[in-house]
Order: structure tokens, then C-alpha cells, then sequence
């Protein structure tokens, strides 16, 4: 479905920005169609650069992209355009994801107004067939962002990707910012969907108990660089590398402490 082969991101900082940061070392994997990839790593290791590279939402400054076997690393905007439907990306912050003056159905039809998918009638019949996927009624609809709760923003959220009928959807921290139980049913949310509209995922996150639940194949990253990458069971039971044993054996004592 998608691909990285070696990928690489310097941010450069500072006066004549001589100042480099290696954020994403020469990074390969791919993820195959209908797969949960979870992606793990302390705060700063590069998981969201990695994902916004996988969607071009940021250049690679090294290595080539793949999306459905054709390479993209070098697509300009315009060839862009049309695979953007394709891919989708949910951010952590529900604050910030929706316009404060819009409705949230001014905020669900937009993006198929603006690819030009369909006409006003046609995209609020699609945004209400969304609606039930995504647990929310039809109430929320003349509300305001400030009038909705941050699990139901992030189901809003989630169902504005579904309305491009996207095939990959990155998570970055979908649910970081929510309360435990609220996490539990976006969660809930999000493996009803993937199997009913056939998604794949990036599901990025810091919270190794989480990312075991969600995946199929966990990726271990360190310093912008994969370090690990095997199937969940196998990196939670027998993780090789060392800061690999580090995240598990915390989320081992962790679990021991409760
Ligand atoms: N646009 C940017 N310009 C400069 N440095 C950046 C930029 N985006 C991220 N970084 C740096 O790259 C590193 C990786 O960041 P990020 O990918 O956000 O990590 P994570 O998502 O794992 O917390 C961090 O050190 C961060 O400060
Ligand atoms: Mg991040």
C-alpha cells in the first residue's frame, strides 16, 4: 500500500542555518493494505516528521516514496491533488482541527466541495451516511466546535477523512488528548471503520499499551531512526533491540505497579 525506502529529513536551524537536526534517518518500511502499523518512540524521536513525509506534506530531503507501487517522492502539488483524498491525516489536538466559525457540517462538507467530488446535496448525504460509523447523530450538526466535547471533535474529525474515502489514514497521537474512556471508544471508533471502509493505518503514539492493542506490526523508533519493526506479539514478548527492551520492560513494571 505504502512505502519509504531509505528517507531521510534534516531540519536546519539558527543564523545561515548552519544548524542541522537529523529528524528521520534513512527510514524503509512499508505497510500493507488493510495493516495497522504502530509506530512508537519518546516525544521528539521524529514519528510525526516520518508520517508527514509518508504523505508529502513535508518534502524528503533523501529516499523515495511509494504509494500504491508508484513512486510519488518527486509528485509536484498538482499531481498531489488527487492522491490527497487517498491519504489522511488525524492530528492529536481536537482544539485546533476544526474551524471556531464554522458548523460542524460546514466543517464535514468542506473537504468534498473543495476537491470538487460532489455537489452541496450529494456531500450532506454523504457526511449523514458518516454520521453513524463514526457514532455521532445527526444533533451535532448545527453546533460549533466550542459546543462539542473533545471525543466527539475527534469523531467529527475523523469522519471529515471518511468523506474522501481515503485508503490510508495516519494517526498522530489520535487520542492523546483525551480522557482514558473517551480514548477507549475513539478507539472503538477507529477499528469499526478501518474494517468497514477497508483502511490502513499509521497509528503513531507514545503509549506502547496502546500501540500493542492497535497494531498488527509495531515499529520501534529512536533518534529518527526504525530500530525495530516485527509483529506486535513479537516485539511486546521479545523485543531485540535495546531501547526497544527499555519501552517494554517500563510497560512491564508499569502493569506489575497497578
Ligand atoms: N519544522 C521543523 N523545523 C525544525 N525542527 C523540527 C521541525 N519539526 C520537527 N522538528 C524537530 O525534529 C525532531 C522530531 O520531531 P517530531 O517528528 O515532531 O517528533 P515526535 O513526533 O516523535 O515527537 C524534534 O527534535 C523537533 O524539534
Ligand atoms: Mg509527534
Amino acid at each position: 500500500m505504502i512505502r519509504v525506502e531509505g528517507v531521510s529529513k534534516v531540519f536546519r536551524s539558527g543564523w545561515l542555518r548552519q544548524q542541522t537536526h537529523e529528524a528521520v534517518k534513512h527510514v524503509s518500511f512499508s505497510i500493507e493494505k488493510g495493516e495497522t502499523l504502530g509506530l512508537i518512540g519518546e516525544s521528539g524521536c521524529g514519528k510525526s516528521t516520518l508520517s508527514r513525509l509518508m504523505v508529502k506534506l513535508l518534502p524528503v530531503d533523501q529516499g523515495t516514496l511509494f504509494f500504491e507501487d508508484t513512486d510519488i517522492t518527486h509528485y509536484t502539488m498538482k499531481q498531489m491533488f488527487p492522491l490527497r483524498t487517498k491519504m489522511q491525516i488525524i492530528f492529536q489536538h481536537p482544539d485546533s482541527a476544526l474551524h471556531p466559525r464554522q458548523t460542524i457540517l460546514q466543517s464535514l462538507v468542506e473537504p468534498l466541495l473543495l476537491h470538487q467530488i460532489t455537489d452541496r446535496k450529494k456531500a450532506i448525504e454523504r457526511v449523514m451516511d458518516l454520521l453513524a460509523p463514526v457514532g455521532l447523530n445527526e444533533e451535532i450538526l448545527s453546533r460549533y466546535p466550542h459546543q462539542v466535547s473533545g471525543g466527539q471533535i475527534q469523531r467529527v474529525v475523523i469522519a471529515r477523512a471518511l468523506t474522501l474515502n481515503p485508503s490510508f489514514i495516519v494517526l498522530d497521537e489520535p487520542t492523546s488528548m483525551l480522557d482514558v474512556s473517551v480514548q477507549a471508544q475513539v478507539i472503538d471508533v477507529l477499528r469499526t471503520i478501518q474494517k468497514q471502509f477497508d483502511l490502513t493505518y499509521l497509528f503513531i503514539s507514545h503509549d506502547l499499551e496502546l500501540v500493542a492493542h492497535v497494531s498488527d506490526r509495531i515499529a520501534v523508533m529512536c533518534k529518527g531512526e526504525i530500530v525495530e519493526l516485527d509483529l506486535s506479539k513479537k516485539v511486546m514478548d521479545e523485543p531485540v533491540h535495546p531501547y526497544s527492551l527499555k519501552l517494554v520492560n517500563a510497560f512491564r513494571g508499569y502493569q506489575m505497579n497497578r
